[in-house]
């Protein structure tokens, strides 16, 4: 099942409690929260007290997003404010595995997230540790880019190892997912869906996201259809 997942970086902070519940009648299930430190990315956000006054206002899962070097000194951080899901970038971590068991032993979910220019295939042997593979489909850092094409074949080649190596990790999308282009990541496999100036900028993150998701189930619908008749064919 396909999840919108709201990104906050595009929210009016002024008002981010009253931005989040608009998003959630809209249908977001999950909080994306992007922690940008000004090193790893050319970008400065928030950080654990942020994520700690939104944990008072939502019951839905905060996901984290950590651009920032060294995450593993911050686990813990994030885990006493309340975090659900932290993904750690494949670039920023010299021990992955460690960082991703850190995780798990705080109680989180751990994800891994990979920039453009990484390579799918560098995460295979820590693909069983995860909760989720996050895909970056912009350069990460800055909300409102233009989506990335070629990260529809990284969703794709994502969806084929998680059935080759037996599997159930969720494909998240980050960057550029808006209403032109939300239907081909659903197609290609993604589920988890993260939108920040689609959701956000108009004003009216309730309407925004509800057609989004819209969007989403149609083709989630539509792909789910096509697989059926081709596994059919394939059987007669
Ligand atoms: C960018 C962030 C994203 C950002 C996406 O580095 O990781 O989560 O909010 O913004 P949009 O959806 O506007 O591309
Ligand atoms: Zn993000």
């Amino acid at each position: 099942m396909v999840e919108l997942v709201p990104s906050i970086l595009s929210a009016d902070f002024s008002k981010l409690g009253l931005e989040i519940e608009a998003a959630e009648r809209g249908g977001g299930s999950v909080i994306h929260i992007d922690i940008m430190d000004g090193h790893f990315v050319p970008n400065l956000t928030m950080g654990p007290p942020v994520v700690k006054s939104l944990r008072k206002v939502t019951s839905l899962p905060l996901d984290c997003h950590l651009m920032i070097d060294n995450p593993a000194d911050f686990i813990p951080e994030f885990a006493d404010a309340g975090a659900d899901w932290i993904a750690v970038h494949y670039e920023a971590c010299k021990h992955l595995n460690r960082t991703l068991q850190l995780i798990e032993q705080h109680g989180m979910k751990p994800a891994v997230v990979i920039n453009p220019a990484t390579r799918v295939d560098v995460l295979i042997e820590i693909l069983p540790m995860v909760h989720h593979v996050l895909v970056m489909s912009v350069n990460p850092g800055f909300g409102g880019q233009k989506f990335i094409p070629f990260s529809l074949d990284k969703i794709r080649q994502l969806v084929a190892l998680r059935a080759e190596l037996d599997l159930k990790f969720r494909i998240e999308v980050d960057g550029g997912v808006a209403h032109d282009t939300i239907a081909s990541v659903v197609e290609a496999g993604a589920d988890l869906l993260v939108a920040g100036s689609a959701v956000f900028d108009s004003g009216q993150p309730e309407k925004d996201a509800r057609i989004l998701l819209q969007k989403a189930r149609d083709a989630e619908r539509t792909s789910e259809g096509q697989n059926f008749h081709s596994e059919r064919a394939a059987a007669i």
